[in-house]
């Protein structure tokens, strides 16, 4: 099975938790900068997996732009998956929801529900704990 992590970072820390679930995914999975790469290029049957942070209740702009340009029909027969990063607070807004839906209108099937990994601050780092439970998650929606 094709598999690809596509990611938007600032700090670093999605571009971790990206790579850490290219780990679980297996040797195979590639793990892409999402500017760099064109979803046109995966086979029906691929898994895409998408994520970036939560930045002002939305995914990083540069991400929102690739979302947006993905046609209608453009990801049909491939499964995905979204994640973000957040800080903890009481109001934090989403990314991986509206990740998830620009997925599925542009015809994806929905391989896991949306997850989240925390930072401490917003450069970071990462919780304690966080990369492996990617990495977990990845060789879940492998085994998916
Ligand atoms: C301008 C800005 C706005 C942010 N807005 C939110 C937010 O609305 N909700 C949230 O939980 N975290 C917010 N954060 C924290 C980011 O989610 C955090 O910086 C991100 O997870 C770090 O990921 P990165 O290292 O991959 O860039 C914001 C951070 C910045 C710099």
């Amino acid at each position: 099975m094709e598999a690809v992590v596509v990611y938007a970072s600032q700090y670093g820390n999605t571009r971790l938790i990206a790579e850490a679930i290219g780990r679980g995914l297996g040797p195979e999975a590639r793990v892409v900068e999402a500017a760099g790469f064109s979803p046109a290029q995966l086979a029906p049957g691929s898994l895409l997996v998408v994520g970036s942070p939560i930045v002002g209740w939305k995914p990083l702009e540069g991400l929102g732009v690739w979302l947006d340009a993905l046609g209608p029909g453009s990801l049909a027969g491939v499964r995905t998956a979204a994640f973000d990063t957040r800080v903890k607070l009481f109001i934090h807004g989403d990314a991986a929801k509206k990740i998830e839906r620009a997925l599925e209108t542009a015809g994806a099937e929905r391989a896991a529900e949306p997850t989240w990994y925390y930072v401490k601050g917003s450069e970071g780092p990462l919780l304690d704990g966080e990369v492996e439970r990617a990495e977990v998650w990845g060789a879940a929606l492998a085994a998916g």
